[in-house]
């Protein structure tokens, strides 16, 4: 079965039970600081899951990009990853436990056909916020299920949510596969991790919401939240030993071979699949409508963790340069007709990569020699010190985790704590250095802004007319002086390039064209030839602003009412940004 069959056979099944098809949000989560990626299916839906209608009814399905840390070094298992499916389907208020399990029961041993006997099912044993879920457990009973199949466990294993500290949670009942394997031990049950069963699926029933206060408040309307892991199923389902050897993996594993002359053995295996997963994840990332560069915070800063810890382990396998983005080229093209958009993006995550890459391989070998003289020294307490741990991370960019797997492989533990005391006085540093070069330029909707925000429309449709669609906005910043604007795009422009879309831009203000703002869903706005992020949210209304026969586009303004008030417009300079984007800034005005 191919991972194609298997999404389609999902999603079909549901949509003949009434579903309707939600497309994968953005890896980034919108509008929430809580946490730094989509980390589960419900991720998007968590307004619709607290109340609020959605636009396609009370039941969905659809497949989400999931990307998750916490199992970071359990990669290099049979199922653990970083980057995954989930396929999941909801109920808004519509179906509760029984039809909920039963579905999940039919598409397992129905459409999948895996025998009841290889299945395990863990329930809510109950506590002071939600009782004993007797309920589940007498459907999966219903359903033919012995009790010795049946598990009963704390909170910790059994209930969902909230993402971050607050909202939409509940009990929750998973499903397990049985690998066939030899029990670890004589109490080995499905919430052992020595993975002779493999979770597969997870039925949450989401009744209650965590408030700031940690109380768990009963929700007026009773959803479920499914998720079922398409890498697992698929390895099942191909009676293979690991989410490795499914069509998602062997590509890229076949790649990395390929360029690094080494083999795919026992030798090998961890580094592999840690290059692999991590490579995948970091492809999706920078293959975002809403990317990310590797940086040194928040979610650039766990991209630039995981492409750090591939680079040195291909490094170690003497790997040429650039072997990064020649992976990542496999995994685009191995997943671009179900995300389009890793293809549209595909110069930004290579030249990232490359980027990423020239920027470490100057610091990685010497850092490494200095890593080294540190962990040498170390005695018995086995310790290394918070202050070479800063100093390789802020001499050397070794992320901490780097640094303390490189002292891990020496039986040697770093403080972190002390790490983390050390990181947060730099950046409180930098955050001063920040918040003065931004005084001011922010949230300025003087009439010049707005005038030079309606001149960075113009000047983004004229770059897309010159240089082709391959140019997306990476970054906009307006003060009242002049406008600057960062886009993806690969070499110089040349001052012909330059020159055309000035014109481009002050033919527009010549004309005096109205700018016409109007609502509509996000789909009418893409069906209109609209650009912008798209939310890839359903239903959810946007505003499009319209420069007739010059520019449409998704933003929530304001703008300058007729492109004539803008006088005139010069581009200033042209530049590179970071790899892959260049930055331009014009003026408008007499001036220009
Ligand atoms: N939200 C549930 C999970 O991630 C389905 O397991």
């Amino acid at each position: 079965m191919t991972s194609h069959e298997l999404r389609d056979m999902y999603i079909n099944f549901f949509l003949e039970r009434d579903h309707k098809q939600i497309s994968s949000a953005s890896l980034i989560p919108e509008n929430d600081p809580s946490v730094l990626f989509t980390t589960a299916g419900m991720h998007p839906l968590v307004p619709y899951l607290l109340g609020e209608k959605h636009p396609l009814g009370k039941r969905l399905v659809d497949f989400q990009k999931c990307l998750r840390t916490g199992d970071i070094d359990e990669v290099g298992d049979a199922s653990h990853l970083t980057f995954f499916e989930m396929m999941g389907n909801w109920s808004l208020g519509d179906y509760f436990k029984q039809e909920s399990i039963s579905m999940s029961h039919e598409f397992l041993t129905t459409v999948l056909k895996i025998p009841q006997e290889k299945i395990y099912i863990s329930v809510f044993a109950g506590d002071e916020s939600a009782p004993r879920d007797e309920e589940s457990a007498g459907v999966w009973k219903s359903l033919g299920y012995p009790e010795s199949h049946i598990f009963y466990y704390e909170k910790k294993e059994n209930w969902w949510g909230p993402i971050g500290l607050t909202g939409p949670c509940g009990p929750d009942s998973e499903i397990f596969f049985d690998t066939g394997k030899e029990k670890c031990s004589e109490g080995c049950d499905p919430a052992c991790s020595c993975g002779k069963y493999v979770e597969i699926w997870n039925n949450v029933f989401m009744e209650y919401t965590k408030d700031a206060d940690g109380n768990y408040n009963r929700m007026p309307v009773r959803n479920v939240d499914t998720g079922l892991g398409l890498e697992r199923v698929l390895a099942i389902m191909n009676n293979v030993p690991t989410v490795f050897d499914t069509d998602l993996f062997t590509p890229i594993i076949k790649k990395i071979e390929e360029l690094t002359g080494t083999k795919y053995s026992e030798e090998t295996l961890h580094q592999y699949r840690v290059i692999a997963d991590h490579l995948r994840a970091a492809t999706f990332v920078l293959g975002d409508n809403k990317a990310v560069s590797p940086s040194n915070v928040d979610q650039g800063y766990i991209l630039r963790r995981i492409i750090r810890r591939v680079y040195r382990y291909l490094s170690q396998m003497d790997a040429p340069s650039n072997t990064m983005s020649k992976i990542a080229t496999v995994v685009i093209d191995n997943y671009s007709d179900v995300f389009p958009e890793l293809d549209r993006n595909r110069e930004f995550v290579t030249t990232q990569l490359d980027h990423e890459e020239s920027v470490f391989s100057r610091t990685l070998e010497q850092g490494l020699k200095i890593a080294n003289k540190y962990l040498d020294k170390i005695g018995l307490e086995k310790l290394l010190c918070a202050d070479d741990a800063f100093k390789l991370y802020d001499t050397f960019g070794f992320p901490l985790e780097f640094t303390q797997e490189l002292a891990e492989e020496r039986g040697i533990t770093v403080d972190t704590a002390g790490f983390r005391d050390l990181f947060a006085a730099h950046q409180e540093k930098s955050r001063l250095g920040a918040a003065q070069k931004f005084k001011g330029g922010l949230a300025d909707h003087s009439e010049e802004t707005t005038k030079l925000h309606t001149a960075t429309h113009l000047l983004n449709a004229a770059l897309r007319k010159v240089l082709g669609d391959s140019v997306y906005q990476r970054g906009s910043n307006i003060n009242p002086e002049r406008l600057r604007f960062d886009f993806s795009f690969n070499r110089k422009v040349t001052p012909a390039e330059l020159a055309e879309v000035e014109s481009i831009v002050n033919k527009a203000i010549q004309d005096g064209v109205d700018i016409i703002c109007r609502e509509m869903t996000v789909d009418e706005a893409k069906a209109e030839g609209a650009i912008g992020v798209f939310t890839d949210k359903y239903g959810e209304r946007v505003k499009v602003y319209s420069i007739e026969g010059y520019s449409k586009e998704i933003c929530g303004g304001p703008h300058a009412a007729n492109t004539g008030e803008l006088v005139s417009f010069k581009i200033q300079q042209e530049t590179a940004s970071s790899a892959g984007v260049r930055r331009i800034k014009a003026c408008i005005g007499s001036q220009a």
